[in-house]
């Protein structure tokens, strides 16, 4: 059957898109996102505005996207509001101004609220795909995100057609969407390469509205280089798993790994690699960076189930390269079913993510930067930690050439609670938190995990009161925050 719908410019679709409308654009990192259109849209908007018209859409997403489409959106002021997470800097400075409504959500939720009804009405879905047929099979691209759910929602579809992803990228895509309770079934996953689903999202053609074709690359950024840090930190994750399978705790054959995004995320990986007793794995995962390619070429990691490809620019060209030896080895899938915590739970994943700030009770801030400033937002974060088999958070033990510790007597916001974490890592040092109080949990990060320029501090602090099961100074519990924003370091703190 030959495609039939109307190919459009990017100022063709982007004309159609109304002022108030919601969109769900395809992305899940810069990753497979929509390109064309967004800034198409955003070029409209900044039109619009000149002529004294409002215009704003709400702007949904799966993941974070890149500048084409965040940073198009936020620098015309044409996002009505934002969810469930993102990581361009001038949306955040656009948030974090109060002038962009957003809000953070777990990620495996995004797709059933949409579905649920709990955003309001969906008017299109602007989705990147490698292939679209006459019959409305869409071969989507680098990632897989909430595509499925925004294509079957959405009244109207925009597709553009991105000539950079070869079409033989079918069969690296699973899809499934689970129906709404009180109908939804057990989600049939019980290994990370098993698949559940079609090719290609099927939707119905006539919702098709119009293809404009794009030839762009993905935007994603280089990654900084490991650190003698991270690289500590990497080692010591690495050795605590290895512990772990020498006592028995994990099964020989190891389970399947979780691991976030960022930095730090990158080297830790890079060090499970290398470490001589952890046995070839397999990654049920969410964002697929560049270091896991390196696993997969190593035949260190078997296999990798993910939402999206989210590699930079020559990685991803080895991989088109060289597409059949990673056929059967990468599989993208839905947000909703590669964070779903049934799934995580079942499998038994370790999951690693990366804290901005921790405490030494052992809950984490993953997002707000003192407490205030949205960074990126939870993103899988919490789809994972609530639900795996052993949850580690790591992090440098102090940012900003030690002038902040990441540690501080209480978090300046929680994203996960001490009930979730059970190991925190920092190049210092591991603490095991299961099986202890809260009291003994304390002793532990300060010890194992903190800078020693901190260590007296926290010690301090934690004489401060003898009382309760979680002692607690409420005078002080801020403390380090405060010193930080009165002299811009935190050990100038005075309890
Ligand atoms: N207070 C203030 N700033 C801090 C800080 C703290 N406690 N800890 C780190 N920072 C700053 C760093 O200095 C750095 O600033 P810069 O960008 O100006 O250099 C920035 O935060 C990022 O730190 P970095 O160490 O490079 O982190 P990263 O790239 O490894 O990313 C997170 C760390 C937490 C931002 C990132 O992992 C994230 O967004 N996590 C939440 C979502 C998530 O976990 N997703 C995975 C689910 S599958």
């Amino acid at each position: 059957m030959k495609p039939s719908f109307p190919n459009l410019t990017s100022e063709e679709a982007a004309a159609l898109v109304n002022h108030d409308e919601n969109i769900g654009f395809s992305g899940f990192t810069p990753a497979g996102a929509a390109k064309v259109i967004p800034t198409a849209i955003a070029q409209r908007a900044i039109a619009e505005h000149e002529a004294g018209r409002d215009f704003k859409v709400g702007v949904i997403t799966g993941a974070s996207t890149g500048p084409s489409l965040d940073g198009a959106l936020a620098k015309a002021d044409a996002i009505k509001f934002r969810t469930p997470y993102q990581s361009d800097k001038d949306l955040r400075a656009s948030i974090n101004a109060g002038k962009t409504h957003f809000f953070d959500m777990h990620l495996s939720l995004l797709p059933q609220y949409v579905r649920y009804g709990f955003l309001g009405e969906l008017d299109w879905a602007i989705v990147e795909a490698a292939d679209v047929s006459a019959d409305g099979k869409i071969l989507l691209t680098t990632s897989v995100g909430a595509a499925p759910t925004f294509l079957s929602q959405a009244k109207k579809i925009l597709i553009e057609v991105n000539s950079r992803h070869p079409k033989q990228l079918l069969g690296f895509h699973d899809i499934y969407e689970p129906a709404s309770p009180p109908h939804r079934r057990p989600i049939p996953i019980c290994a990370a390469d098993d698949r559940i689903g079609t090719q290609r999202v099927w939707v119905d053609p006539k919702k098709i509205v119009g293809v404009v074709h794009s030839n762009r690359n993905d935007e994603v950024k280089d990654f900084s280089p490991v650190t003698d840090v991270t690289t500590r930190i990497g080692l010591n994750v690495a050795e605590f798993l290895a512990g772990e399978i020498r006592n028995g705790h994990i099964p020989k054959g190891f389970l399947p790994i979780q691991s976030g995004v960022g930095n730090v995320a990158n080297a830790v990986l890079g060090a499970m690699g290398d470490h001589p007793e952890i046995p070839r794995f397999q990654m049920y995962s969410e964002v697929i960076q560049d270091s896991v390619i390196d696993l997969v070429k190593q035949d260190r990691c078997s296999f990798v189930s993910g939402v999206s490809l989210t590699v930079t620019d020559p990685v991803l060209q080895g991989i088109y390269d060289n597409l059949d030896a990673f056929r059967g080895r990468l599989l993208l899938r839905p947000q909703e079913i590669a964070n779903n915590p049934e799934i995580v739970r079942r499998i038994g994943i370790i999951s690693i993510n990366t804290a901005l700030e921790a405490d030494i009770f052992g809950n984490i801030n993953s997002t707000h930067v003192l407490g205030q400033k949205m960074m990126n937002g939870i993103g899988g974060s919490g789809d994972f930690t609530r639900n795996a088999y052993i949850s580690i958070f790591t992090c440098p033990s102090t940012a900003k050439d030690g002038k902040i510790s990441a540690i501080v007597p209480m978090c300046s916001h929680m994203d996960h609670s001490e009930h979730s974490v059970q190991v925190l890592v920092t190049e210092h040092g591991v603490a095991d938190f299961r099986g202890k109080d809260p009291r003994e949990r304390a002793e532990l990060v300060i010890n194992n995990c903190v800078d020693p320029s901190y260590r007296d501090l926290l010690r301090q602090y934690f004489k401060l009161t003898e009382n309760g099961h979680t002692p607690q100074s409420f005078r002080s519990a801020f403390a380090f925050h405060e010193a930080f924003l009165e002299s811009g370091d935190m050990r100038n703190t005075k309890f």
